[in-house]
C-alpha cells in the first residue's frame, strides 16, 4: 500500500455474527489491541449490533459500518434500512454489493450503484465489493467481470465521491474458503482496478483510492497481502471475529 497517497483501511466484516452482548464483548477486546494502528481500523456489524458498537468505541479510534442500506430515504420497504438512519446514530462506513448478496439476496450491480450513490449522498463512506467466481477466472475472463462491476457500480459518481469511496477486491471463491489469492494475484487485480479508474476519472482520483483486498485474510497472510503496492487494506470476515487476530492484522497495516 501507499500511505502517501492514499489511506490504509482495515475493516471487519461481521456477517451475520454476535448478538447485541457479543458484540460488546468483541469490541471492548479489539479496542485496546489496536489503539495505536496505524490505520483506519473499521467494524462492520449486524444493525442490531450498531448501538451497543458505537457505544462501546466513543472516544476510540475504531470506526463502526453498517452491511448494507437501502438507497430510498423512507417508505414501504419492510425490512430496510435507510441511510438517514445510519447517519443519525453515527455510522460511518457501509459495505455494499458484497457477493453474499449478490449470491443470497438478488442483489445486482444496479442495485449497488443506487446503494452506493445513495450512501455518498448521506456522507456515508461505501465499501463497494467487487469479486469473480471461480469459473470466471478459470475461464480467464477476470478483468472482464471486475471492469464491468466496477463501471456499472460506479455509474454516475462524481470524482469527488469517488475518493471517499472504498472498493474491496473479493475474489468469490477465496471468501471464507480459506483459500486466499496469493498475494501477486490480489495485486494484480487492485492494480487493474486502479487502471479501469484512471480511465473512468483521471490518475490522480484512481490514486486517491483505497482498494482493499478481502477473502481469507489473517494474521498469517496479511503481511504479504498488504505488501502489495496497490492492496491498501483488508475487508476481513472470519479473522475479525477473534480480537487477536483482527489487531494483527492491523499491526500488519501498520508496517
Ligand atoms: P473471509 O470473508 O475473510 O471470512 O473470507 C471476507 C468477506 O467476505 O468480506
Amino acid at each position: 500500500m501507499d500511505k502517501t497517497k492514499r489511506k490504509a483501511i482495515i475493516a471487519g466484516n461481521w456477517k451475520m455474527n454476535k448478538t447485541p452482548n457479543e458484540a460488546k464483548e468483541l469490541l471492548n477486546a479489539i479496542t485496546p489491541l489496536v489503539k495505536d494502528a496505524d490505520c483506519e481500523v473499521v467494524a462492520c456489524v449486524p444493525y442490531v449490533d450498531l448501538s451497543v458498537a458505537l457505544e462501546v468505541v466513543k472516544g476510540t479510534n475504531v470506526k463502526i459500518g453498517a452491511e448494507n442500506c437501502h438507497w430510498e430515504k423512507s417508505g414501504a420497504y419492510t425490512g430496510e434500512i435507510s441511510t438517514g438512519m445510519l447517519t443519525e446514530m453515527g455510522v460511518e462506513y457501509v459495505v455494499l454489493g458484497h457477493s453474499e448478496r449478490r449470491q443470497y439476496f438478488g442483489e445486482t450491480d444496479e442495485t449497488v450503484n443506487k446503494r452506493t450513490k445513495a450512501a455518498l449522498a448521506a456522507g456515508l463512506k461505501p465499501i463497494v465489493c467487487v469479486g469473480e467466481l471461480l469459473w470466471e477466472r478459470e475461464c480467464d475472463i477476470t478483468e472482464e467481470v471486475i471492469a464491468r462491476q466496477i463501471k456499472l457500480d460506479l455509474f454516475d459518481v462524481s470524482a469527488e465521491d469517488v475518493k471517499k469511496t472504498v472498493i474491496a477486491y473479493e475474489p468469490v471463491w477465496a471468501i471464507g474458503t480459506g483459500k486466499t489469492a496469493t498475494a501477486d494475484q490480489a495485486e494484480e487485480v487492485c492494480a487493474f482496478i486502479r487502471a479501469t479508474l484512471a480511465k473512468l476519472y483521471d490518475k490522480e482520483t484512481a490514486d486517491a483510492v483505497t482498494i482493499q483486498y478481502g477473502g481469507s485474510m489473517n494474521d498469517g497472510n496479511a503481511d504479504e497481502l498488504l505488501s502489495k503496492a496497490d492492496v491498501d487494506g483488508g475487508l476481513i470476515g472470519g479473522a475479525s471475529l477473534v480480537a487477536e487476530k483482527f489487531a494483527a492484522i492491523v499491526k500488519a497495516a501498520g508496517k
